[in-house]
């Protein structure tokens, strides 16, 4: 079901598993069949996703976002760069969705990968507030291990 049928309902799309959602919905240029590798978990206005985009342009990002408006309001962001900037943001999407239940259900173990780690100062909107405010930021990145790493 398409992001803006799904709103209508007030709906969380999620499909129950990654080979059953229509990727070509979200990246219609994307003629390769490439996954998402890059994912914004709790996208806010899209900010990050925006900058990753012109930054890694043969990475397919996807921001997941539970708040209705907001998800609009990211999904039409995207939809008026592809028109201004043509052949760019074609690899940026978001989907309305709680990903605290649904993460699993969109994509394979392993699938994305996250070389971004500096971008989150100052590209997100949460990091430019705290810069507007002259705060300190902590960062803390997680990188999940395999069980036979643990020693
Ligand atoms: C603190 S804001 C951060 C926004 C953005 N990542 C940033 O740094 O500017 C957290 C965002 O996560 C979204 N969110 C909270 N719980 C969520 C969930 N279960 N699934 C998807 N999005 C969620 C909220 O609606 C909000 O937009």
């Amino acid at each position: 079901m398409p992001n803006d049928a799904a709103n209508a309902l007030n709906f969380y799309f999620s499909p129950v598993h990654p080979d059953e959602y229509d990727w070509s919905v979200l990246y219609p240029e994307n003629k390769e069949l490439k996954k998402v590798q890059f994912l914004d978990v709790g996208c806010g206005y899209g900010g990050l996703l925006v900058t990753l985009s012109t930054m890694f342009p043969d990475n397919l990002m996807l921001g997941l976002e539970i708040r209705v408006k907001v998800s609009d309001y990211v999904n039409d962001r995207i939809k008026a760069l592809r028109i201004q900037y043509p052949g760019q943001y074609q690899n940026a999407a978001v989907l309305r969705t709680n990903a605290m239940k649904y993460l699993p259900n969109f994509f394979y173990k392993g699938q994305k990968t996250d070389p971004i780690v500096e971008k989150l100062y100052e590209s997100t909107e949460e990091g430019q507030k705290v810069t507007r405010n002259n705060g300190e930021k902590y960062l803390a990145v997680y990188r999940r291990i395999a069980p036979s790493e643990i020693k």
